[in-house]
């Protein structure tokens, strides 16, 4: 059982968006158990830094979108990811100085992040494009291959 679950209200009905949100989802349950194992401190930095690579790609094709349908909340959206950017700037490197902590941090950070900002924030510009009839497209995330090393 992961430390994030997917449950029926985080699905915004936009296929793109929902499997975009299902990767994050599986790789922070990937770094959770990898964390929960005790493995090597280089483990939990090779995941941590895919986990962070996939947040920045995802907001920032977010960001994009919203701003070519020109979305009024983009500012307070944006906001929000960059919050989360410095955090997990910092969380990296305290996790690169051995201290374990950071990995437990990063967790509960993104167990609340994660579904309260897809809920509360990525919801509503997801209502304003259906109300607008746009059609919301991301470009594709790398799909990461869970069984490697
Ligand atoms: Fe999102
Ligand atoms: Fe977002």
């Amino acid at each position: 059982m992961g430390i994030v679950q997917w449950e029926d209200d985080l699905e915004l009905r936009i296929p793109d968006l929902d499997r975009q949100h299902q990767i994050l989802i599986e790789l922070t349950n990937a770094f959770y158990h990898a964390y929960q194992e005790h493995r090597e401190n280089e483990e939990l930095r090779r995941r941590f830094l895919q986990l962070q690579e996939a947040l920045v790609f995802h907001m920032d094709a977010e960001e994009a979108l919203m701003q070519t349908s020109g979305f009024v909340g983009l500012a307070a959206h944006r906001r929000e990811h960059i919050m989360l950017k410095i955090q997990l700037e910092k969380l990296y490197d305290k996790l690169s100085g051995r201290d374990h902590s950071a990995a437990a941090d990063l967790l509960q950070i993104l167990q609340d992040w994660l579904t309260r900002h897809i809920r509360e924030m990525d919801r509503k510009y997801v209502v304003y494009m259906m109300g607008k009839n746009l059609a919301v497209h991301l470009p594709q995330m790398v799909q990461v291959d869970e069984s490697s090393p």
